[in-house]
């Protein structure tokens, strides 16, 4: 759609959800950007938190030390699609969130339900700001975050292709000793007491293990288009 029309019509907002290496950020991202809508990484800013855990010496085995803290950072989503950005205290931390020990650490954080209260308010507040709308990414997103979004997706793939794809992203990293890891921490992300990983009753399921990118990022975009054309 043109952006001129992308400013006409009222926002529109999507949640995408889903375990780790089903597609959500490629297809979050070139969908908001082929439709002129905001874009939210929100594993970013868990990520992020965990990260300021981390470097202050925070004890990431102590959920009440955590949750003393939660408030303190002050993390900031830039929400461009081409070129989306994340700081905590006016640090890029793009490249530190990305590290093997924030992903090994980052399911405790935001385990901690002050942690969860914390990132949701802010989530809330860049969604309800995005002039076109906004397409958000993470986990719990239609369930909880944005419950009255116009559309929730909620991306699968079998855990051999999920495995596949993270390895690709690391440059050659062990499929095997990845995809233990995935399943790891999705466990962990999906039996959490707050807020867990899961399917909200009205989201589309959609299985990317046998699509390309772009087949899933056109099935997105035609399902976004739908929903604003009967707005
Ligand atoms: O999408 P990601 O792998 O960058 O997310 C990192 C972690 O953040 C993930 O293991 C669980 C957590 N997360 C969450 O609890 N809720 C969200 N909405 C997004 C991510």
């Amino acid at each position: 759609m043109e952006n001129g029309a992308a400013r006409t019509a009222p926002p529109v907002i999507v949640a995408i959800d889903g375990p780790s290496g089903t597609g959500k950020s490629s297809t979050s991202k070139a969908v908001a950007a082929q439709l002129g809508l905001s874009y939210l990484d929100t594993g970013a800013q868990y990520r992020a938190i965990t990260w300021w855990m981390v470097t202050n010496g925070i004890d990431i085995d102590d959920p009440t030390a955590i949750a003393a803290v939660a408030g303190k950072p002050e993390i900031v989503s830039g929400t461009d699609p081409a070129h989306p950005t994340i700081t905590v205290d006016g640090v890029d931390v793009a490249g530190p969130i990305r590290t093997q020990e924030v992903t090994s650490k980052v399911s405790a954080v935001s385990a901690v339900p002050e942690v969860r209260a914390t990132i949701t308010e802010l989530q809330r507040t860049l969604a309800a700001a995005a002039p076109a709308g906004i397409v958000v990414e993470g986990r719990d997103i239609g369930t909880t975050v944005l419950p009255d979004a116009d559309l929730k997706i909620f991306l699968t793939a079998s855990p051999e292709a999920r495995a596949a794809r993270r390895s690709g992203e690391l440059k050659g990293a062990d499929v095997h000793a990845t995809r233990e890891a995935l399943i790891k921490r999705d466990a962990a992300d999906s039996s959490r007491k707050t807020s867990p990983l899961a399917k909200a009753d009205d989201a589309v399921e959609v299985d990317t293990t046998d699509l390309t990118l772009a087949q899933v990022i056109e099935c997105v975009v035609t399902l976004v288009e739908e929903k604003r054309a009967a707005k």
